[in-house]
């Protein structure tokens, strides 16, 4: 008999449900007995002792569904030793909650900041499994997460419909893409959608450069520029300053984010009407693509595996096309970044993307 405690912690996104449904489904198929205790909103629930149990029924048909079954929350790590208002020591309530069900396991879904909280727990001596979620594909340890593609499709269908828009008025348009403090989204996503110009964190901008590829396009004849902004991209000025710095920049800054300074600055400099689009977290919603649902019912399939073996302590993560299994540890408080030199950045720049830089 495995006694499995699951839970979904972080922002939520496409092919969690399938992904819970890989390791359920798995699980179920073998020879072992399973109950399963699904873990209300993150980590609160079992901070609370708030969660239900499951059967392979609550399971069925959820493959295409969106969202958590479970539901979600962020708990930042930042202050989970700290006790909550009532004084709770909120760490030692999770370890309490384990023991009084007597658990063989947790299976955690969740992003960077989950991972942390998973490892200490991990250090504390409960038995941890994870599966990578999250649209940013930041996860260190792992190519790849799921969430990424469906989020990819999601801001490339947005990129795709301004085109249209773009081309009849003559604009400048700017899409804002999720990411965090990545950009990877809004690489893939603008590569896709054949943006002009992709700002991304990882590359700071300088808003001349900037200026001087929206003018090179329009001296070629073309009608209009589209530029894919990563919500997290940041001018080469403002990447000098210290992370205290730029934050005191951020309270004081007039615009609602980055993508409406860039085109506050390209207005002035240029005299062209700029039009700012943000799809928000309709990069998280809806249905998983098919990729997501194939890749996440094998990370959790695989989970399941490891579950029977009695392994733990590790992600269930991708790389060089395998799945594979990374100690928690190599894991959690690591942000895995694009490389400003890798392949991908220079064959965009060789179709003519500019990076601003
Ligand atoms: O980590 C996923 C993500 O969607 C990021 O891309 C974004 O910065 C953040 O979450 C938004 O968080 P929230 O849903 O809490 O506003």
């Amino acid at each position: 008999m495995k006694r499995i405690g699951m839970l979904t912690s972080g922002g939520d996104c496409q092919a969690l449900n399938a992904a819970m449904r890989g390791v359920v489904k798995s699980l179920i198929n073998s020879e072992e007995e399973v109950e399963i205790y699904g873990f209300l909103n993150g980590y609160k629930g079992l901070i609370y002792g708030d969660f239900k149990m499951l059967t392979g029924r609550d399971f069925a048909g959820i493959l295409t569904v969106g969202g958590t079954i479970l539901g979600s929350s962020r708990t930042p790590f930042k202050t989970i030793k700290d006790p909550d208002e009532n004084g709770l020591d909120k760490v030692e309530a999770m370890k309490q909650n384990y023991y009084k069900l007597r658990l063989d396991c947790l299976v955690i879904l969740g992003g960077n900041g989950t991972h942390k909280t998973a490892n200490l727990l991990r250090e504390e001596g409960l038995n941890v499994i994870t599966l990578p979620k999250t649209i940013d594909n930041d996860l260190y340890g792992t190519d790849m997460t799921f969430g990424f593609q469906s989020a990819v499709d999601i801001a490339t269908e947005c990129i795709d419909c301004i085109h249209t828009t773009a081309a009849s008025h003559s604009r400048v348009f700017i899409v804002e893409v999720m990411g965090h403090k990545v950009g990877y989204l809004t690489l893939n996503a603008g590569m896709a959608g054949g943006a002009d110009i992709i700002l991304i964190p990882e590359i700071p901008y300088d808003i001349d450069k900037v200026v001087e590829a929206i003018k090179q396009r329009e001296e070629r004849g073309s009608r209009f520029t589209i530029i894919a902004v990563a919500e997290g991209a940041i001018s080469k000025e403002d990447a000098k300053l210290s992370k205290k710095e730029y934050a005191k920049k951020l309270e004081k800054m007039p615009h609602p984010s980055v993508s409406y300074e860039v085109a506050a600055a390209i207005q002035e400099r240029t005299g062209q009407e700029v039009r700012v689009t943000v799809p928000g977290h309709t990069q998280r919603g809806g249905s998983p693509c098919p990729y997501d649902r194939v890749f996440a019912s094998r990370l959790g399939a695989e989970a399941g595996k490891l579950i029977l073996e009695g392994e733990y302590g590790f992600m269930v993560g991708y790389r060089n096309r395998e799945i594979v299994k990374v100690p928690l540890e190599d894991v959690a408080g690591k942000l895995k970044m694009l490389d400003p030199k890798a392949t991908i950045i220079q064959e965009a720049k060789m179709l003519g993307i500019s990076f601003g830089d």
